[in-house]
């Protein structure tokens, strides 16, 4: 495992491309669920600087919070509430261009203005989300959909 991240610099595609091999061999041999999200919220609040990195987590038929890096942050979202609970009902990737807009939005943190939250899926069922979000508007598009869904298939 490496010791440092090597931060990687260009487009976002290279930034992701750098990222994720190192990802790769933060968790490779390491079994257990939270020291792996951990170093994953990590290693993207690392390499990108968003506002705040983390997971939710389904434990008893709602989402709680995991691993994250930025402010404190809200501790149990419901199925179909928010941002993060309408990605777990879907079973799909929201990108949300400005928080304000999107009916239902938790705000944890009033400078949150973008968001993007990607369901993490093991056999057909939603085990819990990544959300990112960002102190600007419009910041996420479909290359971090692609990208945060490549990161959130290595978790075991
Ligand atoms: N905004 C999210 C809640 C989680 S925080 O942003 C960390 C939502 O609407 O689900």
């Amino acid at each position: 495992m490496a010791e440092d991240l090597n931060i990687g610099h260009g487009s976002k595609e290279e930034q992701y491309l750098s990222l994720i091999p190192q990802i790769k061999g933060l968790i490779e041999g390491e079994p257990d669920l939270t020291a792996n999200l951990a170093n994953i919220a990590a290693a993207l609040k690392e390499q990108f600087n968003f506002f705040w990195v983390g997971f939710y987590l389904v434990k008893n038929d709602v989402l709680v919070l995991a691993p994250f890096q930025g402010p404190v942050a809200c501790t149990r979202i419901g199925r179909g509430r928010g941002v993060c609970g309408t990605s777990w009902e879907r079973a799909k990737t929201i990108i949300v261009p400005d928080v304000e807009k999107f009916p239902g939005h938790i705000a944890c943190n009033s400078a949150s203005k973008s968001e993007i939250v990607v369901p993490i899926i093991k056999n057909n069922l939603v085990i819990g989300v990544l959300d990112v979000d960002s102190s600007d508007y419009d910041t996420f598009d479909a290359v971090d959909a692609t990208f945060l869904e490549k990161i959130v298939a290595l978790i075991r």
